[in-house]
């Protein structure tokens, strides 16, 4: 283990100079003018599979973006790691609040700055780096490994179930790695055990067929856009609680222990508030800023569109209005259910002056684990020697709707080892990753396949 390390610690310009040629590949799912660059970053994700060693690696075509598939299964006896990632990013407006250009990575401070650096190219060129250094060193893996790194994370990976359900066979392992998660806090490692699950929508409000003079029309019509925002109004109370009939039916409560849990984390409101820029915090009466993040559901919206958004002023009644609103789900609910309850409070508030039309998105479930089985101590183990901390057990806000899958379709367990950071703008401008994380996370990586290799 000391010459992987060593190696590691060696080659770390090279590692941010390599990953820079990674993070300039605009791989933007959402996005239908980025197609071909997502195509290309699947591509340049198999030859850098290939580089560090791993074997059979081939892109597997879906109805939408390829997966990138690759394995090593030479360490007889030892168990098989299935580690997940996604080489697919966020767009990035609005481009002009970049301080850098999004796709050309720029180091500063110890953080390299770029889209996809830390969710989750960054992280998963960690594990690269990880396996290359273990095949440079001694030709081989301490654990037999199968890779797949997609790309439609970020919208939803409405491909993957039905990859992971057709390649039962070939996707087996006794554990997922997955690190595209956040640390705790800078200097305080984690492991996640659990995340929320999402369900998205837009909802399209017509009023007429077309915009309207403000004065000539006004006041004999709906105004869609005040009808959108009173229907939104409807949808949460000012104390945090979702209205949307048998929202929290299925909801599984914190329990006083886990609750008790939280409490020990290092954790400051006023200095969330005070990063975050907030004037006050929001979130659910009776519920901490943890609990409200990681255990409670949420409704928000995540866009609204209508009407004159120019400068100067314009009379006009807007025909339409749209809104994007998404809900974070807790265990039990199920993001099928969640989103039929929403269309029928939809459907029950929408009135008739006007058309609306609901459209579902995409979903996940959220997922939560069983902290002590061998290879979560594993990781403990690994993260300690990393980071020269150990870790503390946290749930995340964040959804990764295959990590459900994987429990239910392969009954495999995750570990979800992130290293970026709660301040590192994720889907937002100047996305960064602590460089001094990557290294260490390369190095927690390459020991937790170890660890886990030899759990014979
Ligand atoms: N890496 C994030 C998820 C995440 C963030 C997990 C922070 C834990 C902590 C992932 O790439 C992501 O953003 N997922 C989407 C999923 C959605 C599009 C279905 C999300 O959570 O919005
Ligand atoms: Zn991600």
């Amino acid at each position: 283990m000391i010459k992987v390390i060593d190696f590691i610690h060696t080659n770390r310009d090279r590692y941010v100079s390599e990953l820079k040629d990674y993070l300039a590949i605009p791989s933007i799912s959402a996005l239908p003018e980025h197609q071909g660059d997502v195509r290309r970053c699947a591509e340049w994700t198999a030859e850098e599979m290939t580089r560090v060693g791993l074997e059979n690696v081939k892109l597997v075509e879906t109805p939408g973006n390829p997966v990138v598939y690759g394995d090593w299964l030479h360490a007889e006896g030892a168990p098989t790691i299935l580690f997940y990632g996604h080489y697919d990013v966020q767009p990035v407006d609005p481009l002009d609040l970049w301080e850098t250009p999004p796709f050309e990575a720029s180091v500063r401070d110890g953080e390299i700055y770029a889209r996809g650096s830390a969710d989750d190219k960054g992280q998963v060129f960690m594990h690269f780096k990880a396996i290359e250094a273990h095949m440079k060193q001694h030709g081989k893996l301490p654990v037999n490994l199968r890779v797949i790194i997609e790309g439609e994370e970020e919208v939803g990976s409405k491909n993957l179930d039905n990859f992971i359900k057709a390649n039962k066979d070939t996707l087996g392992a006794d554990v997922v790695v997955i690190s595209d998660s956040a640390m705790f806090d800078r200097g305080v490692p984690s492991i996640c055990y659990g995340l929320r699950g999402l369900t998205y929508f837009q909802i399209d409000v017509r009023g007429t067929n077309s915009d309207l003079h403000s004065g000539i029309f006004g006041g004999s019509v709906a105004n869609p856009a005040m009808v959108l925002a009173q229907m939104l109004a409807k949808m949460r109370d000012t104390s945090g609680r979702i209205r949307v009939p048998g929202f929290y039916d299925d909801v599984r409560e914190l329990t006083q222990a886990e609750r008790d849990e939280w409490k020990k984390l290092p954790w400051s409101d006023k200095r969330y508030m005070k990063e975050l820029g907030a004037p006050k915090l929001f979130g659910e009466t009776g519920f901490t800023t943890l609990e409200r993040r990681w255990g409670r559901p949420t409704l928000e919206v995540n866009g609204m569109l209508s009407g004159f958004t120019g400068e100067g002023a314009k009379t006009v009644l807007p025909a339409v209005a749209m809104a994007k609103v998404s809900m974070r789900l807790v265990p039990d609910q199920h993001p099928d259910k969640i989103a039929d309850l929403f269309e029928a409070y939809v459907k029950e508030l929408a009135p008739k002056t006007v058309e609306v039309k609901v459209t579902r998105m995409h979903g996940g479930k959220p997922w939560m684990a069983d902290f002590d089985n061998t290879y979560v101590r594993a990781a403990g183990r690994a993260i300690e020697q990393g980071f020269g901390k150990t870790p503390v057990f946290c749930r995340e806000g964040g959804s990764i709707p295959v990590v459900a899958t994987f429990q239910e379709e392969l009954g495999i367990p995750s570990v979800l080892f992130g290293v970026g950071l709660p301040d590192e703008n994720a889907h937002a401008p100047n996305e960064k990753l602590d460089l001094d994380n990557f290294h260490n996370g390369i190095v927690a990586s390459a020991i937790l396949y170890e660890e886990i290799g030899s759990r014979r």
